[in-house]
């Protein structure tokens, strides 16, 4: 099959259109049998409570191209799991794993020409979504609910291809608080998240870094990404936190590291001001920024060094990167069982 004339390597994480994705509706209680349709709008009641009181939620994961050709989803069965957690969380439907991975599978498959291919550097990101439609007024769940999947061909999340070290800067703004909704994927979170985004780059760094919203000393996460660190006592240490989303990727990255690097593996609060010193090297990992290396810190008003100059991609981050990414490509074996294979 032929695929679209894309300058696959230059592409950024934008949305591209391609040409076909999945819907399915719950009405009257229960889900309707979806299917592939060509429209990329969404006509909705204006009285839609995904509109006005951010009923939805949403997903994110990649389908990549493995050198032989496999097309490979990497652990859909924990996004389908986490999107039904959030679901649940916001008054919403479970969308059936079987349902969840039908739509991502017939939605990749249908637009197999925009899979970017083997070597390219891109792959192809894929956003199920659900939202509360329907017409209401007063603060009440929705009636009617639309699960839809579409696909975009993206190339590296933050602007520094490959594996370049990236910056973060401490927000004073908070994402989440502890009982809210920052362990769940709800649009909402990332709303107030924009603001935070703009800052951090207006310092010059790609991202924002939370700190828990309580005492603004403990890391929580990046703004998308979850964050790990290699710390001088050899462990690979997490944030402990209910307030960010548990992210696929780092439940990845942690078992890699304990399985294949021999690291001892801790998910403790982190002490940002007091620990920084102990910090060898630090990274964001998520299904959009992969595993970047964090080589800088903004916080107290100073640019703070993780790894010397803040340029350096140190072994730990390399190592994981390597085996992480060598897995979802089909190049490394699958020990883990982790891949899902699309039929195409
Ligand atoms: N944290 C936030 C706020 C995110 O949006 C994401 C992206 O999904 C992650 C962490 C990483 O999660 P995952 O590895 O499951 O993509
Ligand atoms: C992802 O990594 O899939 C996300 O959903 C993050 C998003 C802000 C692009």
């Amino acid at each position: 099959m032929i695929k679209k004339p894309l300058n696959w390597a230059e592409l950024g994480f934008q949305y591209v259109k391609t040409d076909f994705r999945f819907t399915a509706t719950h009405i009257y209680g229960e889900w309707q049998s979806g299917n592939l349709i060509k429209d990329e709008n969404i006509s909705i009641q204006e009285g839609a409570p995904s509109l006005h009181y951010a009923q939805q939620c949403f997903e994110g994961m990649k389908a990549q191209t493995a050198r032989d050709g496999r097309i490979l989803l990497f652990r859909p069965e924990l996004n389908s799991e986490r999107m039904n957690r959030t679901a649940a969380r916001l008054l919403m439907p479970e969308v059936p794993k079987n349902l969840f991975l039908q739509a991502v599978e017939e939605t990749v498959r249908a637009n197999y020409a925009w899979i970017p291919p083997y070597g390219s550097g891109a792959s192809l990101y894929i956003r199920p979504m659900l939202i509360g439609v329907g017409e209401n007024l007063g603060l009440k769940p929705a009636r009617s609910f639309e699960f839809r999947v579409f696909v975009s061909p993206v190339g590296p999340y933050y602007k520094n291809a490959g594996l370049a070290a990236i910056s973060l800067a401490v927000s004073e703004l908070d994402r989440a608080a502890p009982q809210g909704t920052g362990s769940y994927k709800a649009g909402a979170n990332y709303a107030g998240g924009l603001m935070a985004t703009l800052k951090a780059q207006e310092l010059g760094a790609n991202e924002a870094l939370y700190l828990d919203s309580a005492e603004h000393r403990y890391i929580d996460e990046a703004g998308s990404a979850n964050i790990i660190v290699s710390m001088e006592d050899g462990t690979l240490t997490t944030p402990a936190s209910n307030a960010i989303l548990p992210s696929i990727t780092r439940r990845s990255v942690m078992e890699i590291a304990a399985t294949q690097l021999n690291m001892k593996t801790v998910e403790r609060s982190i002490d940002l001001r007091e620990e920084f010193g102990s910090f060898q090297e630090m990274g964001a990992c998520g299904t959009a920024a992969v595993l970047s290396p964090v080589g800088r810190v903004f916080f107290d008003n100073d640019w703070h060094m993780v790894n010397g100059d803040g340029q350096t991609v140190g072994p730990v981050m390399q190592h994981l990167y390597d085996s992480l990414v060598g897995i979802q490509k089909g190049e490394n074996d699958d020990v883990f069982g982790w891949l899902r294979e699309v039929d195409i």
